[in-house]
């Protein structure tokens, strides 16, 4: 029997990618277990989800923190309390500082919704549809001190349709994300894909269909 890692996810809002992550480490080999799911927002509807999977949830309200630092700090004590080895942002609409980012760094995962290097930040599908790209996507990467730009672990991409909304192709691009969240937390949990010198470094048999999601596949629904 191996070890599970202990894993804390931290949300601001619905959890679907949350609950992806708790579906995924219900399996018996799966090689991370989900310890924790933190809130930074009281009443996020992502909490009750959790709860109700009978995971230990927390909240962390930022309001009741004078400054950044003390609200990460609460955080990471909530994290360490519930000996949290790997996180993973979800929804978590706060941007951390260098200091605690370089306390997790290498441990800290996040999901974008765009193909990252491309439409950083918010309001990613609407970016995309008002550049008129073909293909767009989400990723999973590590999370470093600058934005949305750590080293990727897995993608997928899919196609824009011409008779897309911003609701209709974040749809699309959401059912990939429940796809390449459990994968890649897999992979970083099994130690294959470890953050080195500021590179995610794939073993030598990576099997490249693992981290990719093609436009035909995400046609099929
Ligand atoms: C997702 O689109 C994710 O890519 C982004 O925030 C959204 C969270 O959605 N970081 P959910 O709370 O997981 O449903």
């Amino acid at each position: 029997m191996f070890a599970k890692r202990r894993v804390a996810i931290l949300i601001s809002g619905r959890g679907s990618n949350m609950a992806s992550l708790i579906e995924a480490a219900k399996a018996p080999d799966y090689p991370a277990e989900i310890a924790l799911v933190v809130s930074n927002i009281p009443g996020a509807p992502g909490l009750e989800r959790a709860a109700a999977e009978g995971v230990a949830t927390a909240v962390v309200d930022y309001k009741a923190y004078p400054e950044r630092e003390a609200f990460e700090r609460a955080l990471n004590r909530a994290l360490t309390a519930h000996g949290a080895e790997i996180l993973c942002l979800a929804g978590f609409m706060r941007i951390l500082t260098p200091w605690f980012i370089n306390r997790w760094i290498g441990r800290m995962l996040n999901i974008h919704p765009s193909l990252l290097p491309l439409f950083k930040g918010l309001h990613t599908h609407r970016r995309a549809l008002e550049e008129g790209v073909r293909i767009h996507g989400c990723t999973v990467h590590y999370v470093t001190p600058e934005l949305d730009s750590g080293p990727i672990i897995a993608q997928a991409a899919v196609p824009v349709l011409p008779s897309d909304t911003e609701n209709a192709l974040s749809a699309r691009v959401l059912r990939q994300e429940h796809v390449i969240y459990p994968l890649a937390l897999k992979l970083v949990a099994s130690g294959k894909v470890p953050l080195q010198q500021g590179r995610v470094e794939m073993e030598a048999d990576w099997d490249e269909r693992a981290a990719l999601v093609s436009p035909q596949s995400a046609c099929a629904e």
